[in-house]
């Protein structure tokens, strides 16, 4: 009997084609479910912002979170003159020497670094912590500020505050401020951009994302490699993180795909899309208190384990980038981070 193609077709598309289709669906299936169960609340041990980028960090007990990031975050930064491009500890790892101080009270930031050639000098400036609109118009002029592939407006201060940081640089330098809430912001890009995100986001001028969460449990993990390699221990501050958690098992926060920070009744509780892991350059290696870069570690340590993310395989990853939903709200020290959901999906996207 000798079958019509027709029916040789159906033939042929039940015995191969269904099985494989089922197959690439039931993983496509697995592949968007949860990346295993949910852990138990955290708690937050730290809160760091870094208001000028690159710079030293400052420890405190709570902060507001904005949708741009913790307040005062990554809102100033050091730029190039006369072409304003940004300045980072790449650039120059003594940066990480300049420290910036909140004096609340006041509302004003304290900017001190050592002066060069001197030991007991120190270089010193004050600005309005939150200026106003007519403050900036009166002190500062716009200027077009890049980070990396990005070019957005910014207030740059006048050299008759920043001057005698040019010295300290070895370069003529500005400084510039970006806003948390502005006309113009900066949007971000990579997995935050608004086609992955589903929304507008945007930050001054931290790298990628207005918010890292780093686990202790993870740099304890990494210190017991370094001690056996080479008799050393790191700070978390050299990570960059805003919000330290104490974790889970180390390097479980590869899976959270978002969390909530719950434990003040006064407000409600704040939701964070985690948007990829954070793929890591050789900034870990440079001794916040001292300035001075070495030569291999925590690179080549974290290189061994930590390249995790199949977005960006040459490059080691430590904390989560996340990005906050809604309007954000006070945190505090002692409060807990809940895991929401987990994936294993994560897969960086490259947007710098
Ligand atoms: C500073 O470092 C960044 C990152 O490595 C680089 O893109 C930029 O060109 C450097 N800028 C200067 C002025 O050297």
């Amino acid at each position: 009997m000798a079958l019509s193609s027709t029916s040789q077709a159906a033939i042929i598309l039940s015995i191969f084609l269904v099985p494989i289709l089922s197959y690439l669906y039931l993983q496509r299936y697995t592949r968007k479910s949860s990346g295993g169960p949910i852990p138990p609340p955290t708690q937050i041990t730290k809160l760091l912002i870094y208001p000028i980028k690159s710079c030293h960090g400052i420890s405190v007990p709570s902060a507001r979170l904005l949708p741009t990031g913790l307040d005062l975050d990554r809102q100033w930064m050091w730029v190039t003159y006369p072409d304003y491009k940004f300045l980072t500890i790449r650039n120059l790892s003594k940066m990480t020497l300049i420290r910036p101080a909140y004096d609340a009270e006041r509302d004003v930031l304290t900017v001190t670094a050592p002066a060069p050639d001197s030991v007991d000098e120190k270089l010193h400036f004050e600005i309005p912590a939150h200026p106003s609109k007519d403050w900036l118009a009166k002190n500062t002029e716009v200027v077009p500020a890049t980070v990396w592939g990005t070019t957005t407006p910014a207030h740059c201060f006048s050299t008759k505050l920043t001057g005698p940081f040019n010295e300290f640089f070895g370069q003529e330098v500005r400084l510039v401020y970006k806003p948390p809430v502005s006309d113009e912001p900066r949007p971000l890009v990579g997995n935050g951009a608004k086609d992955v995100l589903g929304r507008d986001a945007s930050v001054c001028f931290a790298d990628l994302m207005p918010v890292l969460v780093g686990c202790e449990n993870s740099l304890a993990e990494l210190n017991a490699r370094l001690k056996k390699a080479e008799d050393l221990s790191i700070e978390i501050r050299r990570f960059r993180p805003n919000i330290l958690v104490k974790g889970h098992e180390p390097w479980d926060e590869d899976r959270w795909k978002s969390v909530r920070l719950t434990g003040s009744s006064k407000r409600s509780p704040i939701n964070l899309d985690v948007v990829a892991r954070c793929a890591r350059c050789q900034v870990p290696n440079v001794d916040t208190e001292t300035g001075e870069k070495h030569k291999r570690q925590p690179w080549d340590t974290l290189m061994k384990y930590r390249r995790v993310d199949p977005g960006i395989t040459f490059k080691p990853c430590f904390g989560m980038l996340c990005v906050p939903q809604g309007n954000g709200g006070e945190v505090n020290v002692g409060e807990m981070l809940e895991v929401t959901a987990t994936t294993k999906n994560h897969v960086y996207i490259k947007g710098m």
